[in-house]
């Protein structure tokens, strides 16, 4: 089986990718990505010589290039991870959100469709998802897979739009998808834009910690594994032209979860306690910022049996030991650009 990963050098991806490598020795696993800012290979070192595994450099947003990488490596299934990912950016710079996020998408789609020639047997175009697509929660309720879209920033726009097509080319054409919504993921290999990456190294190196509005948004955190995790579990038993929501059962609000990672913190770089927690300091607001996520993963639960194998106790600390462990990976992420990026989204 060639099963084409997109976006493997990202932070999900390469969990994923990593998965499929040392669990099915049988695939051959094709890791396409275009290394934008987000990716990077040293997230897949202690798998890229192995025999089943193959990287590609591509951009989803060439239809040519992409077709011809369907025709040359008869791909049987993909699961599509690459995406402009983070929601800060699509404010600043939407149509790029559009680029990747919608056309990349189809283009992927128009491949699969071209190549599979209306025989389908053995072929899947599972496409990776996020909770983001339902817009926001009250204080109460849960987003099932009937929730209405209503996406709320230019990201979660663009990933409703690219999940309309995949629906829409299984409809129509016929091909054979499944969707899944997934809620915050955290963990090893984060780039240090999205909050709990942001505010380790920010602990890290005594600067301060920006926290949107009044801190009272909540977010639903799953440990990346888990959800590389419910991956397999989908691309192998799940329903074809099916939805999923997958989630952590782990609400928290954006303070709680920051005062309790400064505790943390505070103990692993021996600091006394309240230090880290000093660095707190509350800023604009977002635009258009979601006031709660929270996924009922009730379906993939009771259909497939699939739960959260991590607490967020435990989920936490490995994420914080991995980031003290590999402080070379942070600085050379945070080089250059990212000095840029952070100066304009902070100043
Ligand atoms: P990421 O930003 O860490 O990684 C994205 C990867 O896609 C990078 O390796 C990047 O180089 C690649 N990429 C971007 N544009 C590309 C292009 N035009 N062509 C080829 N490759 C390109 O993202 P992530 O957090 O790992 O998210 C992966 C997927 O999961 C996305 O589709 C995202 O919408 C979805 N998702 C993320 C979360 C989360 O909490 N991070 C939750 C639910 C769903
Ligand atoms: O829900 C799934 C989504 O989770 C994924 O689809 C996205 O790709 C992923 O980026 C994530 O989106 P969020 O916007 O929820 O994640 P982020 O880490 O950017 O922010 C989490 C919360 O923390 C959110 O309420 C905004 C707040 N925040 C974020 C940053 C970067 C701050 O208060 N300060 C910050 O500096």
């Amino acid at each position: 089986m060639n099963i084409l990963v997109t976006g493997g050098a990202g932070f999900i991806g390469s969990h994923v990718v990593r998965l499929l490598v040392n669990k099915y020795p049988d695939y051959q696993i094709f890791n396409l990505d275009a290394l934008t800012y987000a990716g990077n290979l040293e997230n897949l070192k202690d798998i890229e010589s192995k025999s089943n595994y193959t990287f590609l450099k591509a951009n989803i947003n060439s239809a040519k290039v992409i077709n011809d990488l369907f025709e040359n490596y008869k791909f049987d299934k993909v699961i599509h991870l690459a995406a402009e990912s983070h929601v800060d950016r699509s404010i600043s710079d939407p149509l790029v959100f559009v680029k990747t996020n919608v056309i990349g998408t189809m283009n992927l789609l128009d491949a699969a469709l071209a190549n599979w020639k209306n025989n389908f047997v053995g072929k899947l175009f599972y496409h990776i998802s996020t909770d983001e697509v339902y817009g926001t929660l009250g204080e109460t309720g849960l987003f099932t897979e009937t929730t209405s879209y209503d996406p709320n920033s230019p990201y979660s726009a663009s990933k409703a739009s690219s999940d309309h097509f995949v629906r829409a080319y299984g409809e129509t054409y016929g091909l054979p998808y499944i969707i899944s919504n997934c809620s915050n993921n955290y963990g090893p290999n984060q780039f240090p834009e999205k909050l709990i990456p942001l505010f380790i190294n920010n602990i890290v190196n005594n600067k301060s910690l920006p926290v949107y509005g009044d801190g009272n948004y909540t977010r639903d955190w799953l440990f990346v594994k888990d959800h590389a995790e419910a991956i397999d579990l989908l691309l192998h038993k799940g329903g074809i032209k099916e939805t999923y929501n997958i989630g952590g059962f782990n609400e928290w609000k954006n303070i709680e979860l920051v005062q309790s990672l400064c505790k943390i913190m505070d103990k692993k770089l021996n600091r006394i306690e309240g230090k880290s927690a000093d660095l707190i300091t509350y800023v604009k607001d977002r635009p258009g910022h979601d006031k709660r996520y929270a996924i009922d993963a009730g379906k993939i639960n009771g259909e497939l049996g699939w739960k959260p194998s991590v607490t967020f106790e435990e989920g936490l600390e490995k994420t914080i030991d991995w980031y003290l462990e590999h402080q070379t990976w942070l600085g050379n992420v945070t080089k250059g650009k990212y000095r840029e990026y952070y100066n304009e989204q902070y100043k």
